[in-house]
């Protein structure tokens, strides 16, 4: 095992993504930011410095654990305070697990600005991956968008690298990973199929797809053979998913070597699902089940929590909430306030852990109670916890979203997605305790549920919140804490803001 290091420099720059320059947000010159690739074990050591002249930033590491290290998480507000123009972070951190995972900008709605890249974990030095491919390709899909994310001016930018295949029918693996900021995605590439292998980190049952979804937070790695005609090239569209959006599929070539990647197919490109197909979405999800081998989770959980996602005005304001309560961040990271017992930073009381068994999920809220709110959600040490996330009727009449769901510092099993509003008793009958996939983001459906279980293992505070960027930015998330005490030497600089620099100036005698 290596300890890596890198410098990166969040900034501004102009570049032309999509044959319109603008202002993108980057990493040392670069968009996306510079691929991490590391080996199991590894030590990431990483300085970033916040270039920005105007915003503060940080980084949060898509999928890694942070077992240990809850700080280096990169949640700003969570695990750290926001990294000053001029400033520099230290994030070091080891990485335990083999898989396809991403980085961005935890601040804001930095994501949408562009701020992202990818981290590939290779499986250490002789260990081999239970499928075969020859070489491999990582695609990056994210959505792009020129002006403000209000104005409906989309489109979409993936960067392919080496997207030419030797003329031998060859495997490859493609991993592909989503940092759109707002918009599901679906992948379809023509007369290949696609067969999936892993998701966010994590083997799972083989199947074979012509198409794949894939949503804001999530990754996946796919076998491609090419044994089609090596004498044309091949579409593959990248379509979005979402109601109200009208940007078309984007476009590019599957090239084999030896014809010229300029000759466009003499067939049309394949389409992809429009975003009101929910069945075939549903029949997608399911088919993602764990490999043989990977954890069971454990039969039963010592706490339940339902949380019922809604729209509502607050003040004037559209803001999503989570049982009634619209998260908004406090100045001082919770990491630190928690530790040291801040009693002022945040309200302490315990939120809602579920919501009125009488809510109609299929309209509009009716009672508006919805307020800002950034108490926090506390665990046992090792508490195994279900969470029930319930979809309900956005603002709007007949509105409604898929959400991905991500959550920082630990993985999860899927145990089931539903329709309507979740039983207790007869919904838990459903659950699939044999071989639930392993995920760190998972999609709740239209007007269903998707239920998640996890051992609160991993000592520290983790956001928990839909990766629609801004959903988050308006309230759409939870904060869990457990074991808070048991985390030791807390970098100052991620406490150096809010009410612990107050705390460390005091300490030092300097107030
Ligand atoms: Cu990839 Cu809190 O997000
Ligand atoms: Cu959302």
């Amino acid at each position: 095992a290596k300890v890596r290091h890198y410098n990166f420099d969040v900034e501004y720059f102009f570049k032309s993504v999509d044959c319109f320059e603008q202002l993108v947000m980057g990493i040392n010159g670069q968009f996306p930011g510079p691929t991490i690739r590391a080996e199991v074990g590894d030590i990431l050591d990483i300085n970033v410095t916040n270039k920005l002249s105007t915003e503060g930033t940080s980084i949060h590491w898509h999928g890694i654990r942070q077992y240990g290290t809850p700080w280096a998480d990169g949640s700003v507000s969570i695990s750290q305070c926001a990294i000053n123009p001029g400033e520099t972070f230290n994030y070091r951190f080891k990485l335990n697990k083999a898989g396809t995972y991403f980085y961005h900008g935890h601040n804001g709605l930095q994501v949408t600005g562009g701020l992202y890249g990818s981290i590939i974990v290779d499986l250490p030095n002789g260990q081999k991956e239970p499928f075969h491919y020859d070489d491999e390709i990582n695609l990056l899909l994210s959505d792009w968008w020129h002006k403000s994310i209000q104005e409906q001016d989309v489109g979409l930018t993936n960067s392919i690298e080496t997207f030419r295949w030797v003329w031998e029918p060859q495997t490859y693996r493609i991993r592909i990973a989503s940092t759109a900021s707002l918009l599901s995605l679906n992948l379809a590439i023509s007369n290949h199929n696609m067969v999936v292998v892993e998701a966010d980190g994590n083997y799972v049952e083989p199947f074979t797809v012509d198409k794949i979804d894939i949503y804001s937070g999530e990754s996946y790695s796919v076998l491609l053979t090419t044994d089609q005609n090596p004498n044309q090239n091949y579409w593959i569209s990248v379509g979005h998913r979402d109601d109200n959006v009208s940007t078309t599929q984007a476009l590019t070539l599957l090239n084999y070597k030896g014809i010229s990647a300029s000759i466009l197919p003499s067939f049309p490109p394949p389409i992809t699902p429009p975003w009101y197909d929910v069945e075939e979405r549903l029949a997608f999800t399911n088919k993602v089940v764990a490999l043989k081998g990977t954890p069971q989770p454990p039969k039963y959980s010592q706490r339940r929590i339902h949380l019922l996602g809604n729209q509502d005005l607050i003040d004037g304001y559209l803001r999503w909430g989570m049982n009634g309560i619209s998260l908004s961040l406090p100045s001082t990271p919770y990491l630190g306030s928690i530790k040291f017992n801040l009693t002022d930073a945040f309200d302490w009381n315990d939120p809602p852990e579920t919501f009125p068994r009488d809510y109609d999920i299929y309209n509009p809220p009716t009672i508006h109670n919805l307020v800002m709110g950034n108490m926090v959600y506390k665990f046992q040490l090792n508490e195994v916890v279900d969470v029930i996330l319930q979809n309900a009727n956005s603002l709007a009449l007949n509105s409604t979203a898929f959400h991905p769901w991500h959550l920082h510092g630990h993985e999860f099993w899927v145990l089931g997605y539903g329709n309507g509003t979740f039983k207790d008793g007869d919904d838990e009958k459903l659950f699939n305790l044999k071989n639930p996939p392993l995920k760190n983001t998972v999609v709740i459906f239209p007007y269903g549920w998707t239920a998640i279980r996890f051992r609160a293992d991993n000592p520290g505070v983790w956001a928990f919140h839909c990766h629609m960027e801004p959903h988050y930015h308006t309230g759409m998330g939870v904060v869990f804490a457990e074991g808070v005490e048991y985390v030791k030497r807390i970098p100052e600089q991620a406490l150096a803001c809010g009410l612990t620099a107050k705390m460390l100036m005091n300490k030092e005698g300097l107030l």
